[in-house]
C-alpha cells in the first residue's frame, strides 16, 4: 500500500507538470496525425491517458514502464498500455498460483485460486491477440478481446472476496484492484477513443456511455439477415442408442474435433434425436464446432448441476459450456433440471466469440443462459427461466426470440420478483450489453395462468443491474402484460442506477407502455437506434453467415 501511495504522489506531480504542457499545445492532435511536430513522450502519454478512468495512475504506470518509445505514435502508446496490462497479468497470475500452492488445506480458497487461474488463462489468451488486431486495424476485435480479459480479471478478483482471510489473498486482491484491472481498463479506454477518433487525440476523453448522451458513430445500413448456414454436412454423428452412429455421447463428438489448425474449417456434429444426460465442455482450442440437432425438444442435452452441490460454482454448473470461438448450434434443447428451489443452475454458458445460435431452446430457472463474454448472436431461440435468467458480460444479440418466464415458487400464491436479464458490464469502455430485437417476452402457459390468478403479487421485470455499467435494450419487441409497469428492477438500493443503460424503443404489447417506468430507464432516441443493429453492435455482417 505504501508503494501505491508514493506512486500516486509521484504521478500527481507528474500529472501537474504534464497537464500544464498539454494546455500549451491545444492543437497537439492535429500536429500528431500530420506527423509535423511529434509529441514529446510525456505529452503523448498524458494525452492518451485522458482516455483513462484514472488519468493520474495511468500516466504513472505508463511512464514507469519505460515502454513508450521516443516520438511514439498514438498506436504505440496503446500497444505500450497493452504491454503494461500483460505484465501485470503475469504478476497477478503468479500471485494466484502462490495462493493455490499455499492453500492445500483449504478447499474453498483452493477452488477460488484454481478457478481464478483458469479464467486468467483465458485473459492471457485474449490479451495476446490484441497487438495483432491493432496492427491489422481490427479495432473492434481488439476492444472485444481486451474487454473480455478485463472481465476475466474481475471474475478472478471477485472469486477471492469470500476467502479473503490471509495476507497473500489481501495483497493479491489489492494488486488486481489497484494495478491489473485499471491497467487493462486504461488500454481499453484508449482503444475505444482510437476507434472513434483515431489520431485526433485532442478529442480523447474518459469513457462515456449513453447515460452521458454518448453513442458511437455507426453505419445506418438496413437490417442484416443471417444465421447458421443451411445444408451443413456432418463430420461425425452422435446418437444415444449408439447404433449406427460414430459416438454415443455429445462430449465424445466434441473430443473428436481437431484442435484449431488455423484453417477455419467447421467441425459439424450431428446430434440425433435423443436425451443426452451429460455435462459438455468445448475447450478454447476447439474452434468452429457446430452442434446440429434434430429440433428443439427432440435433441435434448440435460444436466442438473447447481451451486447447492459441493465445489460447484455458477460458472461450472452449466450443462453445456463453450470456450472455443465460432461455436454454432441449431435445432436442439439444452436444459438444467435442478429445479426452481436450487438457486443458480446454468443450462448454457458461452465465452465463444463470434458464435451463432439458432432455433435452440434453453430451459432452466435461475441463471438459465450465461452469456459470459465476447460476441454472441442468438436467433429464433426459446429461452425459459425466472430469476436473472439471461445474464453475463457479453455483447449478445437476441433476434426473433421467445423469452418465457416460468413458475418458481414453492408457495406460488405468495408471488415473487423475476428479472429477465442481469447484464454484468463492469467498465464503461466494454462494448458489452444485451440487445433484444423483435422478441416476445411472455410466460409459459403455467406461469401465465398463475400470474392471471393474482397479477398483483407476481412482479416481472425486463432486467436488473448485476454490475455498475449494466446495459440492456429492447427494440421492436412484444412485451406481455406480465411485465410490471415500472419495467426494471433494482439490484440493491441505488447501486448502478446512475451508470446503467436500460433502453426501450418501438416495443408493443400490454407491457410496453413506458409512461410508468422507473426514472433511471430510457426511451432510446429514434436517431440513436442505429447503434443497436447487428452490424453496429456486434459487427455481425462481418462474421455471421448471411442468408441468401
Ligand atoms: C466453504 O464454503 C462453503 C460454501 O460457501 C461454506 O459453507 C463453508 O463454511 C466454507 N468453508 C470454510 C472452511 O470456510
Ligand atoms: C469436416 O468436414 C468438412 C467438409 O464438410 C471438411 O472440410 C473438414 O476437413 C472436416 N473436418 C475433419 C476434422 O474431418
Ligand atoms: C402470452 O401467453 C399467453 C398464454 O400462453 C397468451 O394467451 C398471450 O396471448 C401471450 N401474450 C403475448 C403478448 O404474446
Ligand atoms: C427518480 O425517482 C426516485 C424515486 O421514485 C426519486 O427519489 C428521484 O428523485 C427521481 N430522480 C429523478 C432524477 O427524477
Amino acid at each position: 500500500m505504501a508503494v501505491f501511495l508514493s506512486l500516486a504522489i509521484l504521478s500527481l506531480i507528474l500529472f501537474i507538470s504534464i497537464s500544464s504542457s498539454a494546455v500549451r499545445h491545444p492543437n497537439a492532435a492535429a500536429a500528431g496525425s500530420a506527423g509535423a511536430a511529434p509529441h514529446s513522450n510525456q505529452e503523448i502519454i498524458s494525452l492518451a491517458c485522458r482516455a483513462s478512468r484514472d488519468p493520474t495512475t495511468c500516466q504513472a504506470s505508463l511512464t514507469q514502464s519505460n515502454r513508450v518509445p521516443p516520438d511514439a505514435t498514438v498506436l504505440q502508446v496503446i500497444e505500450s498500455a497493452v504491454w503494461v496490462a500483460s505484465q501485470n497479468l503475469k504478476t497477478g497470475r503468479k500471485m494466484v498460483q502462490d495462493i493455490l500452492d499455499s492453500s492445500a488445506g483449504d478447499k474453498n480458497r483452493s477452488v477460488a485460486a484454481k478457478t481464478g487461474l483458469e479464467v486468467l488463462t483465458y485473459a492471457e489468451y485474449r490479451l495476446n491477440l490484441v497487438d495483432g488486431a491493432l496492427t491489422r486495424g481490427g479495432f473492434k476485435d481488439a476492444r472485444a478481446w481486451t474487454g473480455a480479459a478485463l472481465a476475466y480479471q474481475y471474475g478472478c478478483w471477485s472469486g477471492f472476496k469470500s476467502v479473503n482471510d490471509t495476507p497473500l489473498v489481501g495483497q493479491t486482491m489489492s494488486f488486481f484492484y489497484y494495478s491489473l484491472i485499471p491497467s487493462t481498463s486504461d488500454a481499453l479506454g484508449m482503444m475505444v477513443n482510437y476507434d472513434v477518433y483515431r489520431d485526433g487525440i485532442g478529442s480523447w476523453g474518459p469513457p462515456k456511455t449513453e447515460r452521458d448522451g454518448f453513442w458511437e458513430p455507426g453505419s445506418d445500413s438496413p437490417g442484416f439477415v443471417g444465421g447458421v448456414p443451411p445444408g451443413l454436412k456432418e463430420n461425425v454423428t452422435v446418437c444415444g442408442g449408439g447404433g449406427g452412429c460414430d459416438y454415443a455421447t455429445v462430449q465424445e463428438g466434441v473430443d473428436a474435433a481437431p484442435d484449431n489448425d488455423g484453417s477455419g474449417s467447421r467441425f459439424v456434429i450431428w446430434i440425433k434425436t435423443g436425451v443426452y444426460e451429460e455435462t459438455v465442455r468445448i475447450p478454447l482450442e476447439k474452434r468452429n464446432v457446430v452442434f446440429l440437432g434434430d429440433g428443439m425438444g427432440k435433441t435434448v442435452i440435460t444436466g442438473s448441476l447447481n451451486v447447492g452441490l459441493l465445489g460447484v460454482s455458477t460458472y461450472n454448473s452449466a450443462t453445456v459450456g463453450v470456450l472455443g470461438d465460432g461455436f454454432m448450434a441449431s435445432g436442439l434443447t439444452i436444459q438444467n433440471t435442478a429445479g426452481p428451489g436450487a438457486y443458480q443452475a446454468v443450462a448454457f454458458r458461452s465465452d465463444s466469440d463470434l458464435s451463432v445460435i439458432e432455433n435452440c431452446e434453453f430451459i432452466g430457472n435461475q441463471d438459465t443462459l450465461y452469456a459470459h463474454s465476447l460476441r454472441q448472436y442468438y436467433k429464433s431461440c426459446r429461452i425459459q427461466g425466472n430469476i436473472d435468467f439471461i445474464f453475463g458480460n457479453s455483447a449478445s444479440f437476441f433476434q426473433d426470440c421467445l423469452i418465457l418466464i416460468s413458475p418458481r415458487q414453492i408457495d406460488p400464491e405468495k408471488g415473487e420478483n423475476n428479472a429477465v436479464t442481469a447484464q454484468g458490464r463492469i467498465d464503461p469502455s466494454q462494448s458489452t450489453g444485451f440487445v433484444f430485437q423483435n422478441c416476445v417476452i411472455n410466460g409459459t402457459d403455467d406461469y401465465v395462468a398463475l400470474y392471471n390468478s393474482n397479477p398483483s403479487v407476481h412482479k416481472n421485470y425486463l432486467g436488473r443491474p448485476w454490475k455498475l455499467y449494466s446495459r440492456t435494450v429492447f427494440i421492436g419487441c412484444t412485451l406481455g402484460s406480465l411485465i410490471a409497469p415500472d419495467g426494471w428492477m433494482i439490484w440493491d438500493g441505488d447501486f448502478a442506477l446512475k451508470t446503467l443503460y436500460y433502453g426501450e424503443f418501438e416495443n408493443s404489447g400490454p407491457g410496453s407502455d413506458t409512461s410508468k417506468r422507473v426514472n433511471w430507464s430510457s426511451v432510446i432516441p429514434a436517431e440513436r437506434a442505429y447503434a443497436y443493429t447487428v452490424q453496429n453492435f456486434l459487427q455481425g455482417d462481418q462474421w455471421i453467415p448471411a442468408s441468401s
